[in-house]
């Protein structure tokens, strides 16, 4: 199976369990259960599976474990499973700001991936939630790239 068809395949495997069952150390990367909130969790319980599995190959594991937080240190991947994630036709919710995005692919990537990350942290701070510092960090990692392009 290649490394992208895993990756779509995989990363919302356990998206519909039970986040009371992803105990804090049976996720992957190690730590991020005690900071993240359990909704957020499928992706690196998902990772910690793939690891178990035999899965040795890091930017994959990157990618399903950061798929809706997004990470400074994501590949091409992982930034497209991000926008795959957000952008997905079949989710309901700004349907035509989503589609206008993904029109925009792949030619503009930089772009429309930098305002998916604003759009994401937007709405976060509309609810007055926590934003983790994984989250920022790749903010700051494409607005600089964006910048320098
Ligand atoms: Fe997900």
């Amino acid at each position: 199976m290649s490394r992208w068809l895993a990756a779509a395949t995989l990363h919302d495997a356990l998206r519909d369990a039970d986040p009371a069952e992803f105990v804090t150390d049976v996720v992957h990367p190690p730590g991020v259960g005690a900071r993240w909130p359990r909704h957020l969790l499928h992706g690196p319980a998902c990772a910690h599976r793939l690891l178990e599995e035999g899965v040795r190959d890091e930017a994959l594991l990157r990618a399903v474990a950061y798929h809706t937080t997004g990470h400074p240190d994501l590949d091409e991947m992982g930034e497209y499973l991000y926008l795959a994630d957000f952008l997905d036709p079949g989710r309901d919710f700004m349907h035509e700001k989503r589609g206008s995005l993904r029109g925009r692919l792949p030619g503009e990537r930089s772009a429309v991936l930098l305002e998916v990350i604003g759009l994401r942290i937007g709405h976060l701070l509309e609810r007055r939630s926590t934003i983790l510092e994984e989250t920022l960090r790749f903010w700051n990692r494409v607005a600089a790239q964006t910048e320098r392009t």
